[in-house]
């Protein structure tokens, strides 16, 4: 294999063979590719495109560049779920307990921060003692034992993802549909999973923020993830504003126990936990239909199960044994704390969802290089819903900071990041679409 043929191939536009692709993974792999070639190989696939079939092989033969996880001893159906990233998307957080309590094993892969967007690994390290690299022994045994575990990518997971994905975010070639659907689902299928669903977010705090973006990568990762023997469907669910009503490390975690807990019955991160559980369930066959896996997973949440999941993962994973209990006396808060009032009377009509999600990385909650610490105390909570009329004045989110002095500029960032208007507005829908 000559790797500048495969690029000289790609840039004319021309269709791989899944041989082609095969051997200039491995190379990759074995880091026999230098990264001025991979980056090449990147950017002609990010013009050029990959056709279905393509796409499929890049992504098998990603998955098959590490360690295929195998969970044929279980007697459960393996499932996962994986979001394209939003601003207080913390689904996964409830998700993964509530369907392990409905009778599923959850291996779920999870990723940290990128750009606006929160990762669930970050989150959870906001949890004294959670290690979110645990070897493949213990990840295995909370599996089995708790029924689900939310960890990091480990190094021999999709390896050929690790060593791309690091390339691509430095030149300029992430937003491609077909390297784009290969990244996620070599890492969801490396993890040996039976059904996945996909919540695709869509506006002006995704990456992808057009429905049709949107769309063609919801095909894309379901077409591919059906082809390799996986059972898939996605949500197209709405990003045009923050999907909690906190966003920021800790204070999320703050937020999944008060849903695991039913303090946030009625809210969009309602709607789309349960859609998501819902569609695991059906998927999985523990259930028959949407309605009855929507009345397991509520059962799973009013009985108290799915805390209990949760409580024991956390436990399992090096947390500490009461967390659920006293929240408060393991998580740090931030020094600071500053209520954003509306600056006039009105109705919540729009929000600038990616410069939130922004406004907390500049807070400390995000990374700005690779190797920056996180201060999982920082962001923002109290976030008014759109659609919610307010009186001048009053609050319409919490700002949480190191200091005063961030506090009361992002405090004026925010208020400048609603949009207030006379007339009321109608609730936009939180699930847009359905696709598999
Ligand atoms: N998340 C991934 O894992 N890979 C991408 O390419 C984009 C988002």
């Amino acid at each position: 294999m000559i790797p500048q043929e495969i690029i000289r191939r790609k840039r004319d536009g021309k269709v791989l063979t899944g041989d082609e692709i095969a051997a200039f993974i491995a190379a990759l792999t074995k880091e026999e590719i230098s990264e001025g070639q991979a980056a090449a190989f990147a950017m002609a696939v990010f013009f050029r495109g990959m056709s279905r079939d393509e796409t499929v092989a890049l992504t098998l033969a990603m998955r098959d560049s590490g360690t295929v996880l195998n969970w044929d001893a279980l007697d459960r159906p393996v499932a996962d779920k994986h979001s394209t990233g939003g601003v207080g998307d913390n689904v996964s957080l409830m998700l993964a307990p509530i369907v392990a309590a409905c009778g599923l094993a959850v291996p779920m892969i999870s990723g940290r921060g990128l750009g606006h967007t929160g990762g669930t690994l970050d989150k959870l390290q906001s949890i004294p003692g959670y290690n979110v690299m645990p070897d493949e022994v213990l990840f295995r045994k909370v599996v089995r034992e708790v029924g689900c575990a939310i960890i990091g990518q480990t190094s021999d997971l999709a390896p050929a993802d690790r060593r791309l994905y690091g390339i691509r975010d430095v030149t300029a070639t992430v937003e491609s549909v077909p390297l784009i659907t290969a990244s996620i689902l070599s890492k969801k299928l490396a993890a040996g999973l039976g059904s996945l669903v996909l919540d695709v977010k869509v506006g002006n705090g995704a990456f992808m923020e057009s429905p049709e973006e949107a769309e063609a990568l919801a095909r894309s990762l379901v077409e591919v993830a059906n082809g390799a023997g996986v059972k898939t469907a996605a949500l197209l669910t709405d990003m045009n504003q923050p999907l909690a009503d906190a966003a920021g490390n800790a204070l999320e975690i703050v937020n999944c126990l008060d849903f695991l807990a039913g303090l946030k019955a009625g809210t969009r991160l309602e709607a789309v936990a349960l859609a998501e559980a819902a569609e695991m369930l059906v998927q999985a066959g523990v259930a028959s239909n949407l309605a009855e896996a929507e009345e397991n997973a509520r059962l799973a949440l009013s009985s108290g199960e799915a805390m209990e999941r949760f409580a024991r993962m956390v436990h399992a994973l090096g947390g500490p044994a009461d967390f659920c209990e006293r929240p408060d006396s393991y998580l740090e808060r931030a020094p600071v704390r500053l209520r954003v009032p509306a600056p006039r009377d009105g109705y919540l009509a729009a929000c600038e969802t990616r410069a939130i999600g922004l406004a907390v990385v500049e807070l400390g909650g995000g990374r700005k290089r690779a190797a920056d610490p996180i201060d999982h105390r920082v962001g923002i909570s109290e976030l008014l819903p759109l659609g919610r009329q307010v009186s001048e004045g009053e609050p319409i989110a919490m700002v949480h900071a190191r200091t005063k002095e961030d506090a009361e500029r992002i405090a004026e960032d925010i208020a400048r990041f609603y949009t207030i208007s006379d007339a009321p507005v109608a609730a936009a829908p939180v699930i847009l679409k359905r696709i598999g």
